[in-house]
């Protein structure tokens, strides 16, 4: 099935679980007018999210949405596919996300979800790479280079097709707090880029 045309701005989601910011990232970059798009609903995973209390203050729509607080996952899954329905999402933008989406929400959304990596996919990716693991895990291979990565979310953690990179020297003496903070500098530049080429593509 062809999905519909995008709203012009087109209609983003995004989902975090903390921080959150590369969700004010992606939302300076539409400020300044960089980034042709409209943030219309904040999902997190954890109601105490610091970027959802930022979203609130913005006005920008955003939820709380706990899986474990549904009965099922049918449940959660039929929930948030109305709030995203319900809110005309074109592009759902997972931010620092911890929860796996729900597989049919993937598939109603194919080739419409994007995620940042904070590591140069395919390498240090997959299950339980997140946070400082990603980067002590390059610092345990002596990458001399990783960076982040914006990808298309399929069903499996951080394998979809990557759509940008942005590299980020290591260098002697780093620790992993040192190369997440270098890491996150990119991942700002990044990801608006990132989505707006993407949006263009579409
Ligand atoms: C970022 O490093 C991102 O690459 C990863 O999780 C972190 C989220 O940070 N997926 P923030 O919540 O956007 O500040």
């Amino acid at each position: 099935m062809t999905p519909p045309p995008l709203h012009d701005p087109p209609r983003l989601a995004v989902f975090i679980s903390g921080r959150g910011s590369n969700l004010i990232a992606l939302w300076d970059a539409i400020q300044r007018g960089d980034l042709h798009a409209e943030i219309v609903l904040v999902i997190s995973n954890r109601a105490e999210a610091q970027g959802l209390s930022w979203a609130m203050h913005q006005r920008i729509p955003a939820l709380p949405l706990n899986p474990k607080l549904y009965p099922t996952g049918e449940s959660y899954c039929s929930d948030l596919a109305q709030h995203l329905e319900h809110c005309g999402v074109d592009v759902i933008c997972l931010a620092g996300y911890l929860r796996q989406l729900p597989p049919a929400l993937v598939h109603d959304y194919a080739g419409r979800i994007l995620n940042i990596h904070p590591a140069l996919l395919p390498k240090h990716g997959g299950k339980g790479m997140y946070g400082l693991r990603v980067h002590q895990a390059v610092l345990a291979a002596s990458e001399a280079e990783t960076g982040p990565s914006v990808h298309l979310v399929t069903e499996h953690y951080d394998e979809g097709p990557v759509l940008a990179q942005e590299r980020v020297a290591v260098m002697a003496g780093d620790t992993a707090e040192m190369l997440a903070a270098r890491v996150l500098e990119a991942e700002h530049r990044l990801y608006p880029k990132a989505v707006g080429a993407f949006l263009r593509s579409l």
